[in-house]
């Protein structure tokens, strides 16, 4: 019998794809990769099962997923039209290396995944397929069958898949980093989210009145503890994803530009990754030498970009790490990060390795900068305009 190994999330369109191959004559090894989503395992076992897998595997791959992806996207402050912390991105890497060695183990000649047509994770996962198992067919069932959302539901009632917690209203993705909702109400982009699209940030009516503190350590670049308590990176991000939650923050209500090319409204909830990374960037604005600090963010973008579009397992992405990696050798520090209602501030920093010079900056006692180096500065500074403007400006 052919065999065929599937990304499988327990979702609607997944389940549905193991139904539609299974009908095509393939036995189904389902493969579910936890990265850190509040999931059901018992459940999401039992309707793979009922919608036919010859098997549903459960893999754990949540300290890898924060050790060897989400240490890289805090680094290099990755968010996307500065903007989203590319929960689905980043995750995806790490589901199709677990998709492969599952292919291998099994002998499978094929691998496949349920996303849609219209969608970058189709890109993701195909591409990383591409480059991690080039020999293997992909299979995408759900593209192939153009199935618009209601028919994929009904479907799933026929064929005895139970759905009914799946959440047929909205399309969601949802690991360590935060969670993605898209579909139903959302997909009128002036519509305002209704508050049952949010699950992982406290309603404007539920977050505490008194506001909390907390210091983030970091070396190189990583966050290791959490008010002196060292940690892994899964660990603290949870612990700071729950704690800005709690807060109401970290809600993104964006239109974002897909790979293939449609505007899609999307509603993300990412406090710990807007947290963590707004806390790296406070510590790089003290570490950073001044010309580092502004080349970086232009590396940053690019980085993002090919996350974004599926490029992870690309010599580029890891060229660009190399670059990020470089600049990170004295982002070691603590910053103190307050939360308020709906809101998370950058209100204190501190490193060894800091730039910032107050016999430099100070504007009283001790001051150690002359400003008499400074007027024959700006006059060389400016000297160019002066004679162009003597020259050419024109009255
Ligand atoms: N648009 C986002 C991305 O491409 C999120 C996709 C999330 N998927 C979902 N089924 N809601 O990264």
């Amino acid at each position: 019998m052919k065999k065929a190994v599937l990304a499988y999330s327990g979702g609607l369109d997944t389940s549905v794809t193991i139904h539609t191959l299974t009908e095509e004559g393939y036995e189904v090894h389902a493969v579910v990769v936890d990265v850190g989503q509040t999931e059901d395992w018992d459940q999401v076992i039992d309707r793979g099962n009922k919608a036919g897998a010859a098997g549903v595997r459960v893999i754990d791959a949540v300290d890898r997923y924060a050790d060897e992806i989400l240490s890289k996207a805090i680094k290099a402050n990755g968010l996307y039209e500065a903007k989203y912390p590319m929960i689905s991105g980043l995750s995806r890497p790490v589901i199709v290396e677990e998709v492969v060695k599952v292919a291998r183990e099994v002998g499978a000649g094929a691998v496949g995944h349920g996303s849609t047509g219209k969608g970058n994770d189709q890109v993701r996962f195909e591409v990383g397929f591409f480059v991690l198992a080039p020999d293997l067919e992909i299979l995408a069932p759900i593209r192939e069958a153009q199935l618009p959302r209601e028919k994929a539901i009904a479907l799933a009632g026929e064929w005895g898949i139970p759905i009914d917690s799946v959440g047929t209203t909205y399309s969601i993705d949802e690991n360590l980093w935060g969670r993605a909702c898209e579909c139903g109400p959302l997909e009128d982009p002036w519509a305002a989210a209704p508050e049952d699209a949010f699950a992982r940030t406290a309603a404007p009516g539920a977050r505490p009145a008194e506001p909390t503190e907390v210091v983030v350590a970091f070396e190189r670049g990583v966050p290791v503890a959490l008010d002196g308590q060292t940690s892994t990176l899964a660990g603290i991000i949870r612990a700071v994803d729950g704690l800005g939650g709690s807060y109401g923050f970290g809600r993104v209500d964006m239109v974002e530009n897909r790979r293939v090319g449609i505007k899609s409204r999307e509603l993300y909830e990412v406090p710990g990754a807007l947290a963590l990374i707004r806390a790296h960037q406070a510590l790089e604005e003290i570490t950073l030498e001044r010309d580092v600090a502004h080349h970086k963010p232009i590396i940053e973008q690019r980085w993002t970009q090919l996350v974004y579009d599926g490029q992870w397992f690309g010599p580029l992405r890891e060229a660009l790490d190399a670059y990020v990696d470089a600049t990170q050798s004295h982002v070691n520090g603590d910053i103190r990060l307050r939360f308020e209602a709906g809101t998370c501030t950058v209100v204190g920093r501190r490193s060894e390795h800091s730039l910032y010079d107050l016999s430099l900056a100070t504007y009283g006692e001790g001051d150690a900068f002359d400003q008499s180096d400074a007027a024959g500065f700006v006059r060389l500074f400016g000297l160019p305009l002066k004679v162009w403007s003597q020259k050419q400006r024109g009255k």
